[in-house]
């Protein structure tokens, strides 16, 4: 199911008979008491019910992933792919190598409204099991106690099946049941249906499971109620972290190499709430806020810079923030450094004020924009008019300063909803439910001939996470404060200790 692992035939441990008896002996029975089932699973009874209506009398398989090796014999820490996430509220670390199938019922009126659904799983093996001691993926003794059948029934409401049932389930049928499958999530699976496929002479199956991606990206655009506080509490989660941030810049500018200890401060505040950060860290003090992906994160930390923190806590369920702010190392900005600040505050504002239901998803980026080509010409820095500029078929000379799009849909995967429809993303609507980030900036390179010395060397972006509502919008990391003065008052107190 997971990345093949090479074979280390000189790792291979013998165990001895005698071993193997003495392991599995005098260990107390498992519990019987049962998990409660877990908050997030409540809520993904309704999307799988939905993912019923959109692929009526077919039979939906969404794989979890396995395991991805991150070198040799070690892995990465597991995250399930995010519409298996979504669709059964599993989070953190479950459930490698589970497969969720939605089996069409003969009744309208199945369980699940047409579909019943099974979690395929890999149960926890008894103590007399090798996996218990020489399994360094599943086993007990290596990673832990895993769940049983019914414990995991217990915290999905799902109906569960071990894994090694999959394959029979799959092919059940196979020649009058159109298979949906989300490809590329678990290799084995993929190699499974197509193997029942070929059996069949079933061809063309590329666009059927293309679909699949597709409509699963698309559910996930509308936040339900559970997800809404989820963004929340990630969001609030997150502007604790920047606090946390805050308070030891001191002690990052002192030891050097500062933005790794801002990264590291984010992260041990991040994995300790939740599950870890929902993105790599941006952690960019002055020239290299101009490098819009800056992850390196090796660079000192100054007294005098702006410091771009772009984080955001990941939770258990998944949920991510993705917040940035650009803050004055010292608490207090410059002259210049506020000039850029401002201009690229005046975008957000525009770019938040147009997040309505209703207006159109590139209406927050046109928003913010104009804004920015407009102070860039003011601070005549920009060779042609706004107006020339923002003309998307000859101009977009203001790019040079902010090449990147103002926002996207934000959730389970920081870039949430990437496989959607452009109709139902980049050229659709704003609804109610959708949470968006709006994150323009100005980035002067230090190199950037055509930028006055001044300014050069600045990079400022802001970037908050906003629910579009039934009549407006909500900014969801309002905690966290956005004009300088607010900024200043707010690390002061912090800075001070
Ligand atoms: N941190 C990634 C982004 O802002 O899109
Ligand atoms: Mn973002
Ligand atoms: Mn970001």
């Amino acid at each position: 199911m997971s990345d093949k692992q090479p074979e280390l035939p000189n790792r291979q441990t013998p165990f001895s008979e005698a071993f193997k008896e003495f392991i599995q002996a005098d260990w107390e029975p498992y519990s019987t008491e049962l998990p409660s089932r877990m908050p997030a699973a409540e809520a993904a009874v309704a999307r799988r019910e939905a993912v019923s209506t959109i692929f009526p009398g077919d039979r939906v398989v969404v794989p979890a992933g396995g395991f991805k090796v991150r070198s040799n014999d070690t892995d990465h820490r597991y995250r399930p792919h995010s519409a298996f996430a979504h669709l059964t509220g599993l989070g953190t670390d479950r459930e490698p190598d589970a497969v969720l199938v939605l089996e069409p019922t003969d009744t309208p009126d199945g369980p699940s409204g047409g579909h019943t659904a099974t979690l395929y799983f890999k149960p926890r093996a008894p103590r007399s099991d090798r996996e218990f001691y020489a399994d360094p993926r599943y086993g007990e003794m290596w990673v832990g106690q895993r769940e049983s059948l019914e414990e995991m029934e217990a915290l999905t409401g799902l109906h569960c099946a071990p894994i090694d049932e999959l394959d029979e389930a799959l092919a059940k049928n196979a020649d009058a049941t159109t298979i949906r499958l989300l490809r590329d999530t678990d290799q084995t699976v993929d190699e499974t249906v197509d193997k029942i496929r070929a059996e069949h002479n079933l061809t063309d199956t590329a666009e059927i499971d293309a679909d699949v991606t597709v409509r699963l990206s698309e559910l996930r655009l509308i936040k339900d109620a559970f997800e809404i506080e989820q963004m929340r509490e990630a969001c609030d989660q997150t502007a604790e972290g920047f606090a946390a941030v805050v308070a030891d810049l001191p002690e990052a500018v002192r030891r050097g190499r500062g933005e790794r200890w801002v990264e590291g401060i984010f992260g041990l505040h991040a994995r300790h709430v939740g599950n870890a950060v929902g993105y790599d860290t941006i952690a960019a003090s002055g020239d290299h806020a101009n490098t819009l992906h800056w992850i390196r994160n090796d660079g000192e930390i100054t007294d005098g810079d702006l410091l771009l923190l772009d984080a955001g806590v990941e939770l258990d369920t998944l949920y991510t923030a993705d917040i940035t702010r650009t803050l004055p190392v010292s608490g207090r900005f410059s002259e210049a450094q506020r000039k850029v600040y401002e201009a690229v505050l005046e975008a957000q504002e525009a770019g938040i004020a147009a997040c309505q239901p209703g207006a159109k998803f590139s209406d927050v980026h046109d928003a913010a924009i104009a804004v920015i080509a407009r102070h860039l010409h003011e601070w005549g820095i920009l060779p042609v008019t706004p107006e020339v500029s923002l003309d998307k078929a000859t101009g977009g000379h203001h790019r040079r300063w902010m090449v990147h799009g103002t926002s996207h849909h934000l959730g389970i995967d920081v870039h949430d909803c990437a496989q959607a429809r452009s109709e139902h993303y980049r050229e659709g609507e704003l609804a109610e439910g959708m949470v968006i980030t709006v994150e323009p900036g100005i980035y002067f390179k230090a190199t950037d001939q055509l930028v006055p010395d001044e300014l050069r060397g600045i990079g400022v972006r802001i970037e908050d996470d906003i629910l579009i509502t039934a009549d407006g919008h909500e900014n969801l990391s309002a905690a966290l404060p956005r004009t300088p003065d607010d900024v200043e008052a707010w690390m002061a107190p912090l800075l001070e200790g």
